[in-house]
């Protein structure tokens, strides 16, 4: 006898099944990839933030969409990953914002201007504020989508002799980012700039190519750095951060609610990453300070303005470059027009 019921019940079973086969094997055996390429130890602000973000994107979307970190360059160098993004070749990267230039997009050094950032708090009027939105606008016409701005810290100038004064610079070959106020801060002091992948820095230091470098402590101590360092100088005098970017092509086609769900992971991966970002420097600095290779210095009040005759004017030198107006509104948010 025909069982309606049971029929009926047959025909839910099977769509079940079916979408169940549709979607759940499909879907695991073929999520969307992001693969999330960056040149810093996992243990840092970024590789934290990083793999904050798959946890809870693989989480938010039900495995419909999986991360996989690349970090300490494994896959692509400063350089390399910029183009690796534009080509599709990665989806998502955290570079420096010191690192925007050579993509012709001059505004993002603006962060690097020396003595502009006096504490986070400063940074995030502008990083959280109406600049920091319009900055990542401005990335959509090479083809990649900002999403965040993530923290790293405040940059220590070390060598293997002391940084008190300007005059300690003078020769001293210091490795610098891909900055072009970064070029201008290292010749204001009269060093000799050379810009190196971050991947290539513990070596440049160790054989002497170069003689040393400016970071903040989480990346000096993750790389090994100060093993080679027998001088730091605790100067706080620039900031080190990062866009979190996506390939606008891949984040546009993605279907809205699986986007939807990025971007909360995002705001939450974001929210953690600057929460910890201070803490991580100064555990950083105080195991270097343990490990008694480096002697620290903290600047004397003389000491600092010395520092801060020199590399204000970089300011405006470089106005021409990232835009005066750019600058001036800088440092409105920040006070550090009245340094
Ligand atoms: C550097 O090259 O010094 C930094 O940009 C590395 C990083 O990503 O923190």
């Amino acid at each position: 006898m025909f069982d309606r019921r049971h029929f009926l019940g047959s025909v839910a079973a099977c769509a079940l099944a079916f979408s169940a086969l549709a979607g759940s094997p499909a879907a695991a055996a073929d999520p969307i990839l992001i693969r999330f390429s960056h040149v810093v130890a996992p243990d840092t602000p970024k590789g934290k933030g990083a793999d904050k973000f798959k946890e809870l994107a693989e989480k938010y979307t039900n495995g419909a969409v999986k991360v996989d970190v690349y970090p300490n360059s494994q896959l692509y160098k400063d350089k390399e990953e910029l183009e690796a993004l534009q080509l599709g070749a990665v989806q998502m990267l955290a570079p420096s914002l010191a690192k925007f230039g050579p993509l012709g997009i001059k505004d993002f050094e603006v962060f690097d201007l020396p003595f502009m950032f006096p504490s986070y708090d400063a940074l995030h009027k502008v990083t959280y504020g109406p600049i920091g939105k319009e900055l990542l606008d401005k990335l959509g016409s090479k083809g990649i989508q900002g999403l965040a701005f993530w923290d790293n810290g405040f940059k220590i100038m070390s060598a293997n002799s002391k940084l008190y004064t300007p005059d300690d610079f003078l020769g001293l070959k210091m490795r610098i980012q891909s900055s072009k106020v970064l070029e201008a801060e290292m010749n204001a002091l009269g060093a000799v700039p050379q810009v190196m992948a971050f991947s290539e820095v513990y070596q440049g230091l160790q054989t002497g190519v170069v003689d040393g470098t400016e970071n903040p402590p989480s990346n000096m101590y993750t790389q090994k750095m100060h093993e080679v360092q027998k001088f730091a100088t605790l100067s706080n005098h620039g900031y080190l951060g990062y866009a979190v970017i996506v390939n606008k092509k891949f984040w546009d086609e993605l279907p809205d609610d699986v986007r939807g769900n990025l971007d909360k992971a995002m705001k939450e991966s974001t929210e953690y990453a600057n929460s910890i970002a201070k803490e991580e420097n100064e555990k950083a600095l105080q195991a270097m300070k343990d490990a008694g290779t480096t002697e620290f210095h903290e600047l004397t009040d003389d000491e600092r303005a010395q520092w801060k005759k020199v590399l204000l004017p970089v300011h405006e030198e470089m106005a021409s470059r990232i835009g005066e107006d750019l600058i001036k509104q800088v440092q409105a948010e920040t006070g550090a027009a009245s340094n």
